[in-house]
């Protein structure tokens, strides 16, 4: 009220329609609620110095991950879509960290199933838990609990939308494979259509000057609302349909994903297109020697077996370094400062 009341005062001046003033306040009101709650709803709302700050705790977290700085806070994980990595790695985040954990994998086992409605839930969830992580199946669900919520939302995945947790994991380990993120050449291919950890790194590496190669079938290629975002912010990117040894030569991250399935309505189309991109061995013949294989996993047949023991691979090194990097979401999502962690004394050897 406090915030509202001021804001009306200070657009009084600007003579604006009533219209044109109710949207400017509830939009400043909103972005001042998620700043003081330090929800993180998509990775676009992190500025490149937000980003580099992150990745230093995940660093100070790598480090020493074992702590008590959540002790005393609880963590929930409400999984409304399945997941192996970012539900499990959110939660051993928390336990590395003292904090307790408590929340579902599965949505049949919550009174949803009785008809209880997402607001219902999180307005509950709130009253038990100091943070929220939550995956949904809907587009813009994490952002709509972000609104409603008093505590802090993290947002594991909505729909095809957003996934900024992994996103951050992803940017550490593209960090600490090149020593940096500026002007990097980042391939990604597959299902640039429905990949929401895609959609997300376009969003966070604007800030670094890449040069993206959109690798994909035409049923699958990047929205052009994506499209239209690197074309506002000056990213350069190539579209290609091929995938080859000469077409993959250039890249400095070499980025695959699965065709998902599950966002299909037409299952024909799935079959049509879901094992048009097996990355092979002889395929890495011409790979530029820094390069490194990422995929936000699971892997379904986007690569073979037998990449996975050469020096190229690291998606699971990848996965590993979501534990980092999710400490650091948790702790700058709780207030807890860079300083703080460094300067930490309850560390476990
Ligand atoms: N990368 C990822 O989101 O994996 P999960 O679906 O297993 O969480």
């Amino acid at each position: 009220m406090k915030n509202y009341t001021f804001l009306k005062l200070s657009l009084s001046k600007y003579c604006l329609s009533e219209e044109k003033e109710v949207n400017l306040v509830r939009k400043t009101l909103y972005t001042i609620g998620n700043m003081e709650k330090r929800s993180l709803v998509t990775i676009a709302d992190h500025s490149r110095e937000k980003i580099e700050y992150l990745i230093q705790m995940a660093e100070e977290f790598e480090r020493h991950p074992n702590r008590r700085l959540l002790e005393g806070r609880v963590v929930a994980t409400l999984f409304f879509e399945p997941s192996t990595r970012t539900r499990l790695s959110f939660e051993t985040a928390a336990n590395r960290l003292g904090a307790r954990v408590i929340g579902f994998a599965d949505p049949k086992v919550t009174s949803g199933t009785k008809g209880e409605t997402l607001k219902d839930t999180i307005m509950m969830v709130s009253n038990y838990a100091d943070i929220i992580v939550m995956r949904h199946y809907l587009e813009g669900a994490a952002r709509y609990a972000s609104e409603i919520a008093p505590v802090p939302i993290v947002n594991a995945g909505d729909g095809a939308n957003q996934h900024p947790s992994q996103t951050m994991l992803d940017l550490y380990s593209i960090y600490k494979t090149q020593g940096r993120l500026d002007n990097l050449d980042i391939y990604l291919v597959g299902d640039l259509k429905y990949g929401r950890t895609v959609h997300s790194m376009l969003n966070a590496m604007y800030h670094f000057n890449p040069t993206f190669h959109f690798i994909a079938p035409e049923e699958l290629a990047m929205p052009e609302i994506y499209k239209n975002f690197c074309r506002d912010h000056g990213i350069r990117y190539v579209e290609h349909t091929d995938f080859n040894a000469d077409v993959i030569s250039g890249a400095d991250i070499l980025y695959m994903t699965r065709v998902q399935r599950e966002r299909f309505t037409d299952l024909m189309e799935y079959e049509r297109v879901k094992d048009r991109y097996l990355l092979k061995l002889d395929m890495l013949s011409k790979a530029r020697p820094n390069m490194k294989i990422l995929h936000p996993l699971p892997r379904v047949n986007e690569i073979e077996y037998s990449i996975d023991e050469n020096p190229h691979a690291y998606y699971f090194e990848q996965a590993h370094n979501g534990l980092f990097a999710r400490q650091a979401l948790l702790c700058d999502a709780l207030g807890i400062t860079l300083e703080e962690i460094r300067n930490d004394s309850t560390i476990i050897n």
